[in-house]
């Protein structure tokens, strides 16, 4: 029967007629006998195979060496070797494909530079493999955090007509019809389309009808910044409530995020464990600190105070009315308040024409939840719902409202009250498990000038 490692390493008892499938991590050979460590991404630890030399298939491992691939038939049996209970015996051994020597995965530390020039390999390292098999755990979380919560999964379109953000950075959608080496033509659609920045504008359209959505898709943002913290392509997940305010926006967000910090100190296990061994000292009692602890929430105008009166000599010095670097977020989470932050209330000129306007006429109810390590996670805002409002929001952002007849008519048909965020997936995994660089954790980055994969 074949069985996953996962699953022999946690038997009770011992098990015969067993059949495992993997990767060599390493051999040793003893007389008479040699010993593998194999993987099968199943989780963190290595099964160790003994092969008496006599078994069928044993003159094959000479080339069972680091990479290759095996099929081992055994029986499952208590190990006399230290510090781990369980090793296979193998009745029968197969290579299934052989790794030579130019197999870049050899047993030594990499540099996650290297690393990243193999992206294609290195989920096959011990590392990569907890950053994927904890990106597949915690994206079954968010699911079943908002679906707890009554929040419907909704699709919204990846080629889209709008730029939402209206930050211009946007990925056009061409064709290449015809002859090879034509030039792209963007006539499909019969006008310019666009990769999504962001399902917001989409999702607030679901929303005023089933009542809670969220999206948890791919996004594309054509930003020219190398920066540890932005990909080109990353996955966004996107809740948006009817019946919401700019309070229980933030409420949800700070449960959300405490939620899956809890999510991964219980169901972390050795992935966390290597996490906190290799990658940040940290980082188990920063998700500990974040599900006890109330976060901070400030208004724009008071974190911009915090920062001038700090004598601290940023490069980017804070002036009010412009956005927050990453060394302020980075200072206010780190330095000052040594806790996640809620900033809310920022000027209007800063932040996207959909944010409702306070009563000040110069703020809008916006708000970007910043993270020791990371800055900021989440962004989201409550949305304007009063249509003469949101058209002069158009006008002063020099936005052209014939592009958002849709979108008004949310407004004219029963408007109500709405809200909703964004929180960068990589983002939050980087957070939760402490890699510096978001290059780490999507299995294959795409930042500006890198699509090699
Ligand atoms: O703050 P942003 O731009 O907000 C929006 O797109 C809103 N429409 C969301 C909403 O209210 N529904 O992006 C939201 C989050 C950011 O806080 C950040 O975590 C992540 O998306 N993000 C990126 N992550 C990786 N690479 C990039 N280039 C990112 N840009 C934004
Ligand atoms: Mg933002």
């Amino acid at each position: 029967m074949e069985k996953r490692i996962r699953e022999l390493l946690a038997s009770d008892r011992p098990c015969s007629g067993v059949r495992v499938q993997g990767w060599i991590r390493t051999r040793r050979d003893a007389k008479g006998f040699s010993f593998l460590e194999v993987n099968d991404g199943s989780c963190l630890k290595n099964l160790q195979v003994v092969v008496d030399a006599q078994i069928p298939g044993a003159e094959q491992l000479n080339r069972c060496t680091t990479g290759a691939s095996v099929r081992v038939d055994g029986d499952l049996v208590e190990s006399p070797a230290p510090g781990q209970r369980w090793e296979v015996r193998a009745t029968r051994l197969e290579l299934i494909g052989p790794a030579d020597s130019t197999y870049p995965l050899q047993k030594k530390g990499h540099s996650l530079e290297f690393l990243r020039s193999i992206a294609h390999l290195r989920a096959r390292s011990n590392l990569f493999g907890a950053v994927f098999r904890t990106r597949s755990r915690l994206a079954r979380a968010v699911h079943e955090f908002f679906q707890a919560r009554d929040f419907l999964w909704v699709h919204t379109p990846i080629i889209t007509a709008s730029d939402c953000e209206g930050a211009g950075e946007l990925f056009r959608v061409t064709t290449l019809k015809g002859q090879p080496g034509e030039r792209p033509k963007d006539d499909f659609f019969g006008r310019p389309t666009y990769l999504t920045v962001s399902g917001q504008l989409e999702a607030e359209a679901l929303a005023c009808a089933l009542g809670r959505v969220y999206t948890f898709g791919p996004t594309f943002r054509a930003e020219n910044s190398n920066t540890s913290r932005h990909a080109a392509e990353f996955w966004m997940i996107e809740p948006e409530a009817a019946f919401f305010d700019l309070e229980a926006d933030m409420d949800l967000a700070e449960d959300f995020l405490k939620a899956m910090a809890r999510h991964m100190l219980e169901e972390g296990g050795d992935d966390l464990d290597l996490f906190e061994r290799f990658v940040d000292r940290e980082v188990r009692a920063r998700l500990r600190f974040v599900t006890e602890r109330p976060f901070v929430r400030i208004p724009y105008a008071e974190a911009m105070e915090i920062l001038r009166k700090s004598g601290r000599s940023f490069e980017f010095p804070p002036e009010p009315g412009q956005n927050l670097q990453s060394e302020h977020e980075r200072f206010l989470t780190e330095e000052h308040f040594h806790a996640p932050v809620i900033v809310y209330d920022y000027p209007r000129a800063i932040k996207p024409f959909y944010m409702r306007l306070n009563d000040d006429g110069v703020t809008v109810r916006a708000m970007d939840v910043l993270v020791p390590g990371v800055g900021e996670v989440i962004g989201g805002a409550q949305r304007e719902e009063r249509l003469e409002v949101l058209r002069e929001n158009l006008r002063f952002h020099g936005l052209d409202e014939s592009d958002y007849q849709w979108y008004l008519d949310l407004r004219r048909y029963g408007t109500v009250p709405h809200a909703g965020f964004g929180v960068g997936f990589e983002r939050l995994l980087m957070f939760l498990t402490g890699m510096g660089n978001i290059r780490d954790v999507i299995p294959f980055p795409r930042t500006p000038g890198h699509a090699e994969f």
